[in-house]
């Protein structure tokens, strides 16, 4: 008998079982009339501001343009620094590019968030912005980098992207900063039909600016970044069950937490206070590529998020600077696997993955003691 292949995510399984409620969005929409920018867009943005905390919500085409919309609306740009983590996807540093600021790489810790300390010590005369990735759904340090940003009088953008549901002491990732950037790329844990983004925060003004930045500009030559009805609709429908997929997404890590606790397989730790939405459920291997193709020969995919570490990626090395040491991203980009882990993941699936992640590493003498602290 062939093993059972276990995707790395399976977008079309969840979107097949909503096929009822897909069709009369569609209809809904096609009935209206209209594309882009109505009324599901604007429901949707009232909907996702109650989700995410924050007053004024407005929905863009993709999660890079939320986080190039929100520079441009604080009027960062040419010349401008904006300091962010080594270990993101490139997105977030082609969002700072593609704005006209300079992306200054700074060190995670050991969550794969962003360092705060790193952070203090990348910053220059010439930052105007840090922005903290919530890296697999760890809620980065922000009482520690809002206040580096108050003292140093700069904004603080959070890129959402891998975030939506996790918490810090209680408070929602995104609800921290001066302004929040979502991605909903149909794998995120709140997760389109196809390529939609949002940008979240409390300040009216400022929300404003980002609704005339998506629409081509007033004052400022802006964008064309509309999110579509249909999306939009799906989103509602998707929105209404968001938190029982993150209990789904939560008892699979708890599966794994506890399938790899007296083993020699390192899932990266989670601190206290910090509420884990898992996006990636991601565990530190010393030899990957040995290990990734010992999965693949059993059927399993997984996932590397991110490597190299982007001051050492050649499209982008000659683009970003690196003032400050990088060793943990560099650490995590060499070592760092996703294993599949997504809402309509079934048992059996996740039993495949347990049995071929212990069957490729040795036993270890003495426990761990138990899971990693996850609250
Ligand atoms: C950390 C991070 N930031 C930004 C983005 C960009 O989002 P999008 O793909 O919707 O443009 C992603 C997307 O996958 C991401 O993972």
């Amino acid at each position: 008998m062939s093993p059972l292949r276990v995707p790395f995510a399976d977008p079309g399984r969840a979107a097949q079982a909503e096929m009822g409620e897909i069709r009369l969005a569609l209809e809904r929409v096609v009935d209206r009339g209209w594309f882009v920018l109505d009324e599901e867009v604007r429901a949707f943005e009232a909907e996702f501001a109650v989700a995410c905390h924050r007053p004024h919500v407005v929905a863009v085409a993709t999660g890079t343009d939320a986080i190039e919309i929100s520079l441009r609306a604080l009027g960062v740009g040419a010349g401008d620094e904006v300091v962010t983590q080594a270990n993101t996807c490139v997105p977030t540093i082609a969002a700072i590019a593609r704005a006209g600021a300079i992306p200054v790489l700074c060190d995670a810790d050991s969550t794969g968030a962003m360092s705060a300390e790193s952070a203090a010590d990348a910053v220059s005369t010439a930052t105007r912005a840090l922005l903290p990735v919530h890296l697999y759904g760890h809620c980065a340090d922000m009482p520690a980098l809002c206040g580096l940003a108050r003292d140093r009088r700069l904004h603080v953008i959070e890129d959402c992207a891998h975030a939506f549901g996790a918490t810090l002491h209680g408070r929602p990732a995104g609800s921290f900063g001066t302004i929040a950037a979502f991605s909903f790329y149909p794998t995120k844990q709140l997760a389109a039909l196809g390529d939609a983004g949002a940008i979240a925060t409390d300040d009216a003004a400022l929300a404003a600016r980002v609704r005339a930045v998506r629409a081509y500009g007033e004052t400022d030559p802006g964008v064309n970044s509309r999110m579509d009805e249909l999306q939009a609709a799906f989103l509602r429908g998707r929105l209404t069950r968001v938190d029982a997929d993150a209990q789904r997404r939560e008892a699979l890590a708890d599966r794994y937490d506890e399938a790899f606790s007296d083993t020699a397989v390192s899932p990266l730790p989670r601190h206290p206070g910090r509420g884990h939405a898992l996006h990636l459920y991601v565990i530190e291997v010393a030899r990957r590529d040995s290990f990734r193709r010992a999965l693949h020969d059993a059927g399993v995919a997984t996932g590397v998020h991110y490597a190299p570490a982007l001051n050492a990626a050649p499209a982008w090395r000659q683009v970003v600077k690196t003032p400050v040491p990088l060793p943990m991203a560099e650490r995590l980009a060499g070592r760092v696997v996703s294993l599949p882990l997504f809402s309509t993941m079934r048992d059996a699936e996740q039993a495949a993955v347990v049995a071929a992640v212990v069957g490729s590493q040795p036993r270890r003498s003495h426990s761990r003691g138990g899971s990693p602290s996850r609250t």
